[in-house]
């Protein structure tokens, strides 16, 4: 079997403003991966469009987005930082993709239902295909690692699920055995399905109408206060282990937010506040969210104000992107026959 380097790939997109769940699921690992491991995070512009995108309001959430990327302490000099739409492999690998993926597959995806609603006829043929493009994005790079929330999961396992499927069909093509390494998920941490703060059984999620359903993290200190204030408990103390956070869905959010702004256990959170009423937890947790995001809600808006100094990081990011990706993909056009001159 041969041997691939470990290599992280992940990204979001570029669709309003990142939020509490964006940063807890999911930047807290790509921050800490950067030590570890080669990064590779992505812009993903062309998973945006597969719904409605107002091009000029498109063009400035990519730049918002790269900027909250780096204000959250993504460092290009680490990582490789770009949007999707510059390297032209993502969508030429996807499509040889789509034609290893099976219908049948695509029809268990669960976020498709959910985003198509009632009128699935009407939803975009992109919509329907984007797994075959996220699982483009992670296999251009044989990338081994992917740091998502929860709700990226069954995404994940088409990604390796096509993998697997790709190095079968063609093995009679492919030296050594594998040529894409099936992507192992990454989706640890106390918070990795952050829930609206006003139904503790519906995800966070930009698409919320409601405001104080979640945190941006351009957010200012008062609004942070405010939503946490408002956010829905229950009238019960709070308990002493997680054990009794069960059947209590917003308790279990708010006592997750916590433990993950704090990096310690949801246990030991219990231990400090259990037995006691939400008010003082709730002013505790307002206090860590303003320390934790003001700096970055300050940050992001210092670099939104500098559109070429974002761009710039974007396009470094395209070439050094471009260099891993476009031999793998020309492998991958090689293997399933066609003529490469
Ligand atoms: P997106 O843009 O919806 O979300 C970006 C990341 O944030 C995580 N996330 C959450 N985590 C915990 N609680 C929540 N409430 C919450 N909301 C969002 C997501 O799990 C994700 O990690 N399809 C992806 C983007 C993508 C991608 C990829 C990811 C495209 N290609 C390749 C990894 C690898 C998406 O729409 O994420």
């Amino acid at each position: 079997m041969p041997h691939f380097v470990p290599r992280v790939f992940s990204g979001m997109q570029p669709t309003g403003n990142l939020h509490l769940g964006n940063y807890l699921g999911a930047m807290l690992n790509w921050i800490a991966m950067q030590e570890t491991h080669e990064c590779i995070y992505c812009v993903v512009d062309m998973h945006a469009i597969t719904v409605w995108q107002e091009p000029a309001e498109l063009r400035k959430a990519i730049i918002d987005v790269t900027a909250a990327y780096l204000a959250c302490g993504l460092d290009p000099k680490k990582s490789i930082i770009f949007n999707q739409s510059q390297v032209a492999e993502h969508a030429e690998l996807a499509w040889i993709l789509s034609c290893v993926a099976r219908l049948g597959w695509l029809n268990r995806m669960t976020q498709f239902k959910e985003k198509a609603g009632k009128d699935k006829e009407a939803a975009s043929v992109g919509l329907y295909i984007y797994p075959n493009l996220m699982a483009a994005d992670i296999l251009a790079y044989h990338a081994t690692h992917v740091p998502v929330g929860e709700d990226q999961k069954q995404h994940l396992e088409l990604a390796r699920d096509i993998a697997i499927k790709f190095n079968n069909d063609y093995a009679s093509a492919i030296d050594d055995g594998i040529f894409f390494p099936p992507p192992e998920p990454f989706i640890t941490g106390p918070a990795t399905r952050v829930m609206s703060l006003r139904d503790g059984t519906k995800k966070m999620s930009k698409s919320d109408p409601s405001d104080l359903s979640r945190l941006n993290l351009t957010d200012d200190a008062d609004t942070i206060a405010r939503k946490i204030r408002k956010a829905k408990t229950d009238p019960e103390a709070l308990p002493s282990e997680a054990a009794g956070l069960k059947g209590r869905p917003e308790a279990e959010n708010l006592v997750g937010i916590f433990a993950a702004f704090k990096g310690d256990s949801v246990d030991k959170i219990l231990a400090q506040y259990g037995g006691g009423q939400f008010s003082s937890f709730k002013n505790d947790l307002a206090d860590l969210a303003v320390a934790k995001l003001g700096p970055i809600g300050d940050e992001t808006k210092r670099l939104r104000a500098d559109p070429a100094y974002v761009e710039s990081v974007l396009k470094d990011g395209s070439e050094r992107a471009r260099t891993i990706a476009a031999p793998i993909v020309r492998k991958a056009r090689e293997i399933v026959g066609f003529i490469v001159s």
